[in-house]
């Protein structure tokens, strides 16, 4: 079977390098020449993903029997819809149903609607002035986030991003003058997680939960990024998710599977929820219509046992073997190698030689991310993240180590988070929701209505606060 890959980021290509382990054939349409699909890929062509009518005449050329989406825009553009309607099975949800993603407010009110609480206090302010009611009926610190796609960077934090309440209404009523909608949210402390899964007609299966590292900087400071790195527990856990919160996730994206058909979108494709676990349990910060990414290359990089080819072509026509959803039992750790600035003002162009020989034998793996090919064994990295390393061990801080001492095999100015994986770091995170969940501490705000338009009735209340 020939399988259509739509994307050129590293997600794409660990998409790719998991098909290339199930001897599939692939065919690649992307806006960069990434090195590591041009070398999978049979056929490769330039094409913006978000060009429906070029991908799906790529598609019908080439002759795919299946086609796989690893970005949203082109969720966004109606292209899995194209190729259902050119007979291509596709993973990947209708421009519907990607609104779960696309529109903030869509996926908010969604969730209301089918009574699934377990969401932040929010509201949805349509007007400057709702804007100021809303920031001073928030009775704690809020997030300000456009309703739109931000790829991860348009969200501000009270705290974080910005001190003072006025400052983040200001904010939110800017994002208005801009034409867009925009959410104000309940600041929600504790520890983010990512659960992502399979969802076709069949049912939701399960990949490893993972942790993103968002803040550009070491010791999550600077702004939010995209991610810049990522872990994966053994037990696919994560230190400080017991299995039971990470059930209660999951009871979360099955509820949201069966909201979504039962308003009558058919969802075939990847589902991501990320999630903060707070004092009341894991509260849902958002919903990703795809693969995260990097999330997606630890839990890609554990696909070994069954045959991914196989999986994909369940997930597109709607009935999945659950056999073939198994994960292998190791910690991976993923870190990503920007152009220096990456997050404010990246410095694109630079040159890295990769010794790509030379890391595998460290045990690594490369996943080459928005990157062009430059030479033999070098990559001109772009504004965006460059070349993801992947390392893979029994503890996640030896996968970390794996990594670091695979930085060794490459030259070129760039940036990392050498922090991602570290024994202080995991013993940070296990402390700090230690201190989240201690029966001293200052609960995160309780749910309230909202005297905004559009607010949500008290009934979206958060689910119950935790005892203990
Ligand atoms: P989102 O695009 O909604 O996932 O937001 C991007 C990032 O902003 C998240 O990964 C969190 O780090 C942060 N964030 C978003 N919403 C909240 C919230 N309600 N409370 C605290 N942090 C948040
Ligand atoms: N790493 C976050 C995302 O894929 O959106």
């Amino acid at each position: 079977m020939k399988f259509l890959v739509v994307g050129g980021g590293a997600r794409e290509h660990a998409i790719a390098l998991a098909l290339e382990r199930a001897e599939a054939k692939l065919v690649v349409a992307s806006s960069n020449a990434n090195p590591g699909l041009e070398r999978i890929a049979s056929a490769s062509r330039r094409i913006d993903p978000t060009d429906v009518a070029r991908v799906v005449a790529f598609a019908r050329s080439e002759r795919v029997g299946a086609a796989v989406i690893g970005p949203e825009a082109p969720l966004a553009a109606g292209l899995a819809d194209a190729l259902r309607a050119a007979d291509v099975p596709t993973v990947g949800p209708s421009k519907e149903g990607a609104q779960i993603e696309t529109s903030k407010l869509f996926c908010r009110e969604l969730l209301r609607r089918h009574a699934i609480d377990a969401t932040p206090q929010w509201a949805a302010p349509a007007t400057v002035e709702a804007v100021d009611r809303a920031v001073a009926e928030f009775p704690g610190p809020f997030v300000v986030k456009p309703s739109g796609l931000t790829g991860g960077k348009g969200v501000w934090v009270q705290g974080a991003d910005f001190t003072e309440a006025r400052e983040g209404g200001a904010y939110a009523k800017s994002l208005l003058l801009q034409g867009g909608r925009v959410l104000l949210e309940e600041r929600l402390d504790g520890e983010e997680f990512s659960q992502m899964a399979f969802v076709t007609d069949s049912g939701v299966y399960p990949m490893p939960a993972v942790q993103d590292f968002k803040r550009a900087l070491e010791g999550d400071q600077g702004s939010n990024t995209g991610g810049m790195g990522s872990y994966s527990q053994r037990d696919h856990l994560l230190p400080f998710l017991p299995a039971a919160d990470r059930e209660r996730a999951l009871e979360v994206l099955r509820r949201t599977v069966d909201a979504l058909r039962a308003d009558g979108i058919a969802y075939r494709g990847i589902l991501y929820g990320g999630f903060m676990l707070t004092r009341r349990g894991p509260v849902l910060l958002e919903f990703n219509a795809r693969f995260g990414d990097p999330e997606g290359i630890n839990a890609l990089a554990l696909y070994e046992e069954g045959d991914f080819a196989e999986l994909l072509v369940g997930v597109a026509t709607g009935r999945v073997d659950p056999n073939l959803v198994r994960f292998r039992l190791r910690s991976t750790v993923v870190k990503y190698l920007v152009p220096p600035g990456y997050g404010e003002r990246p410095k694109p162009g630079g040159l890295l030689e990769i010794d790509g020989p030379a890391i595998e034998a460290d045990g690594v793996h490369v996943v080459y991310g928005s990157v062009d090919a430059a030479g033999p064994g070098t990559v001109r990295l772009t504004s965006s993240r460059g070349v993801a390393l992947v390392g893979e061990a029994s503890a996640i801080h030896e996968a970390a180590t794996r990594v670091e001492t695979a930085l060794r095999n490459v030259r070129g100015e760039y940036y990392l988070r050498h922090d991602i994986g570290t024994k202080e770091d995991l013993a940070r995170r296990v402390e700090h929701m230690r201190q989240i969940l201690s029966p001293g501490a200052k609960p995160s705000p309780l749910p309230l209505s909202v005297a905004a338009p559009d607010a949500p009735p008290s009934s979206s209340a958060g689910p119950d606060q935790r005892s203990g």
